[in-house]
Parts: structure tokens; sequence; C-alpha cells
């Protein structure tokens, strides 16, 4: 007889996408529908909240059909619901956890709160079936930057993390600055390629010996005086050169201190986490750096770094089978410690 598969449904809507998808025994994707609302904050530079939660109350059901049909499935197969309680924009993680709360409660579905960032981490057990903790995981997104040791699937221990502002949202304030719109960091990325890293030397900033933290406010102060010292002397940017010169400085400090964490504790996996792990120097250089190591390097596919609810519902399967379990009194806590 065909053994029954365990199906989860995750939801994801900590900030502007509205996510769900559908997962059979915590690692294969039966569905994973991403409903972005980039577009919509184009015009204004930047997600504002009160916008994004009426917009995921507007998409959240057409989602959720949409994840269960192309699953092949109905509410009455899912065994689990994984929801993201935290960290994130309060509002728009009410919607989600509310939607998760009424579905749980009508069908009687057991209901797990995920921490987004052991979210994030999960996406690289949906993309390496073989991976298991523990490993080092570098977490870089527009909210977060930290170095996290993973210990099992539900524990980690941070070692550090951004003292300002995170990778992510210096790239996103470097392309405003630099007028390539929202989402910046996917724009940094691509008009890098045409630039010279080489080109202005922006300070690599380490703070003290042997911290895992950073600091980027820094850095996206030297950005905004050098554009403003050309546009004051008359001269044309660069704006290839200036994003590469950029992106260089933040992805050298973030792969060095990701290495040296895992050097300093032995370890022989990294893991890289977050929508800023799609970024394409950043992933050509922690790989080279860790092929040199003897270091084995997990990237998930782009579109498994940034927000999706595949992660959420792989994070709450695993919570879930080590015996923890949410309840209907759940709330959503945007600042949630990992
Ligand atoms: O993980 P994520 O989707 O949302 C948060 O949890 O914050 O990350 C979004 C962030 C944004 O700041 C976006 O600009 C950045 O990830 N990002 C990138 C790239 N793709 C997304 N940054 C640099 N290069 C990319 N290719
Ligand atoms: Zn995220």
């Amino acid at each position: 007889m065909k053994e029954e598969k365990f199906l989860t449904l995750g939801i994801e809507t900590s900030c502007d996408e509205t996510a769900i998808a559908v997962l059979a025994d915590g690692r294969t994707v039966l569905s994973n529908v991403i409903s972005s609302q980039i577009d919509i904050f184009k015009k204004y530079g930047g997600v504002v909240p009160e916008i994004a939660s009426r917009h995921h109350l507007e998409n959240i059901n057409g989602v959720l059909d949409e994840a269960l049909t192309e699953a092949g499935v109905t509410l009455d197969d899912i065994d689990l619901i994984g929801v993201t309680d935290g960290p994130g924009l309060v509002g728009a993680l009410l919607m989600g956890v509310s939607t998760a709360k009424a579905l749980a409660f009508a069908k009687d579905i057991p209901l797990v709160g995920a921490h987004h960032l052991m979210s994030h981490i999960s996406a690289n057990y949906i993309e390496y079936p073989e991976l298991e903790p523990p490993f080092m995981a570098l977490i870089t997104s527009g909210g977060h930057t930290e170095i996290v040791r993973v210990d099992d699937y539900c524990h980690c221990e941070v070692l550090g993390g951004t003292r300002d502002d995170a990778v992510g949202e210096a790239c996103d304030k470097v392309a405003r600055v630099l007028g390539l719109g929202y989402p910046g960091g996917p724009k940094i990325d691509k008009i890098a390629t045409e630039g010279n890293p080489e080109a202005i030397h922006f300070k690599r900033v380490y703070l003290e010996k042997d911290s895992f933290d950073f600091s980027f406010s820094g850095l996206k102060t030297s950005v905004l005086n050098y554009v403003n010292q050309e546009k004051q002397a008359g001269r044309e940017i660069n704006r290839a050169d200036v994003a590469a010169s950029f992106q260089e400085a933040v992805m050298d400090v973030v792969a060095d201190k990701a290495l040296q964490a895992v050097k300093q504790t032995g370890m022989k996996k990294l893991v890289m986490a977050g929508g800023v792990a799609a970024n394409s120097r950043l992933r050509t250089k922690l790989s080279e750096l860790c092929r040199r190591r003897g270091i084995d390097l997990y990237r998930p596919r782009p579109g498994l770094c940034t927000d999706n609810g595949a992660m959420v519902a792989c994070a709450a399967y695993y919570k879930y089978k080590s015996g923890q379990t949410g309840s209907l009194e759940m709330d959503a806590s945007p600042s949630m410690p990992l």
C-alpha cells in the first residue's frame, strides 16, 4: 500500500510577499505560490506597511486557492499549518497569522508558528535533500544580517549580527541614491556586472578583532558622500562603477566574517539564507572561498532565497516533528528574537 505523505501548508506574509506553499514530508514542494507587491511599492521607493497589510488581505484567499489547486489537494488533506509569526511588519504578519488560525480552527488542523529567519535557513533543506544540521548559516536579508550556528532543526546560536543597517537595507538605500529604483538589491546586483569593483575604494568595516558583528551605515554614508561630491564637482557618476565598488565592499566583509566563523567553530558546512543570498557576487565569492578551504557551501536557488511559503512549511514541519505546537492564542511578534 502506498504510504501517505505528511502535508504542510506554509503561510508567509511578514513583509510584501503574500506566499503560500504545500510541502510533502517537509522537503518536497508540491506548490509554492508567491504574490509579490513589488510593482505596487516601486512608486513609493519602499514598502509602506499599511498598504502591504491591505494587499495581503486582498490576496491571501486567492493565493491559498492557487497553492492548494497546484498541489492537487484540498484543506482536508493538510496535516499541519505553519505560519510566520515574527519577526516582520506587525500588520503584515497579522494577516498570515489570522488566516492560519482561522483555517486551523475551522478544519481542526495543528498550527505551528515559524520564525522568519529559521524559515530562511530551512530553504536549504528543500534545495538539498541530504542536508542536516549542524552547520554555520549566513543570513542576509532586507531586515537581518546574522551569522548563526545551527545546532539542530530547531535550535541555533547567534554569533553576530548587524549593529545598524542590514545588508539588503544598505543595498536598497544605495540603489535609491543612485536612482536605480526599488527593490534595490537586485538592481545593484545587475548593474554591478557592468562596473569595475575597484573603481572607488570604499572602506571595509570589520569592527573589533574576532567580532562577528557588522556595521554598514558608514559605508552607506561614504557612497552618499561620494555621489554628492561628484555631483558638486560637475562630474558624471558612473553608476555601474559605484554599485560594483559598493557591492564588493559589502560582500567582502560578509564573506570574510562567515568564513572566519566557520573556521573558528571547526564547522565543515556553510549555508546561505535570506534575500541577499540571491546576490550573484556574494554567491560567487563564497563559492570560491569555500572551494579553496574545503568547506561545503549550500546556496538555495534565488527563488527560495527571497520570501516564500515553502521555507515556512519546512521550518514548521521540523518544529512540529520535535514536539512543538502552537495554539489558537498565537500572536504576531514583530521583533521576535532567534
Ligand atoms: O529575505 P527577503 O526576501 O526579505 C526579508 O526578510 O527582508 O530579502 C529582501 C532583501 C531586499 O533588501 C532585496 O533588495 C534583497 O533582499 N535582495 C538582493 C538580491 N535579491 C534580493 N540583494 C542583493 N542582490 C540580490 N540579487
Ligand atoms: Zn525574508
